[in-house]
């Protein structure tokens, strides 16, 4: 449980420093005069890459890909005056297409993670995600201490932050590769447990809410989480674009845009 947490601090100390980083840059930007001087992929479009079975961050209402990263994307792409286009991908492809050249941005609730830095660059920080633990309600298991120690099987979605954390070793926070599922999707790992296939998912809490909330039989543990920052992937060579969105996350969040998008999705935490 102990290297569970420390693996979390880690995580945000970096996502912090990141962040001060970017308020540095992002001042230089200010007193530097407005010059649109970044590229894209396409000329006049901004494609972000996502994996939209994630709610409230993105998920499809009819052919429609909405929710929290959605609109946030739109709104920036607003701002530097670009056409959102969405493409919806696998999770653990997202990276690799940002960092090759085929998408501006991955924005996918996606943590901020020391790894994935070595591949990309991430923007400023704009929400808050928890991994949490969701098990059937008659469940035996009653915290991740009970998780960890018996040999039960996890259902994670295939190279998220939880996956990461879970297939690591027994010493390490993990359970070991041997005792994790992984699933394309984190609704089918939810399939699979309330199927009695798993004994438990690792998702971060605001999907783990939506999973548990459409399908009976379920509950979250209340048990010690991590606690990490979602950011927007960019390529690394792409600076110039890295530091218009920051700019527009700036300013979308001083006027009260990014707040108002956070708390139509997630009422509870305005
Ligand atoms: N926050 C986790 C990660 O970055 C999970 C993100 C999954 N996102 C998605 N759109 N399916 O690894």
């Amino acid at each position: 449980m102990k290297t569970f947490k420390r693996i979390a601090a880690g995580i945000l100390s970096t996502a912090l420093l990141l962040g001060m980083t970017s308020c540095a840059t992002t001042k230089q930007t200010e007193a530097a005069p407005a010059a649109a001087s970044f590229t894209t992929v396409e000329s006049g479009k901004l494609i972000m890459a996502t994996n939209a079975f994630f709610p409230p961050y993105e998920y499809y209402e009819g052919e429609k890909i909405v929710g929290i990263d959605a609109e946030i994307a739109s709104a920036v792409a607003n701002k530097l005056g670009l056409e959102l286009v969405i493409e919806d991908v696998e999770f653990d492809s997202i990276i690799a297409g940002v960092q090759g050249g085929k998408y501006d941005i991955g924005c996918a609730g996606m943590t901020v993670t020391e790894d994935r830095l070595k591949s990309v660059n991430f923007s400023t920080p704009y929400a808050t995600g928890i991994q949490s633990i969701i098990v059937t309600t008659d469940s035996e298991i009653k915290d991740i201490d009970t998780l960890l120690d018996g040999s039960y099987k996890v259902g994670v979605q295939s190279g998220t932050t939880g996956d990461i954390y879970m297939s690591d070793t027994p010493d390490n926070g993990g359970v070991g590769e041997d005792r994790v599922e992984r699933f394309s999707k984190g609704n089918d790992a939810v399939i699979a447990l309330t199927s009695g296939k798993i004994d438990a998912v690792v998702i971060d809490n605001e999907p783990a809410k939506a999973f548990v909330a459409a399908n009976e039989g379920l509950k979250i543990l209340e048990t010690p989480y991590t606690v990490e920052d979602y950011a927007m992937a960019i390529n690394k060579d792409n600076v110039a674009l890295n530091d218009a969105i920051n700019q527009a996350l700036k300013e979308l969040t001083d006027d009260g845009t990014i707040p108002g998008i956070v708390n139509k999705y997630i009422p509870a935490e305005g």
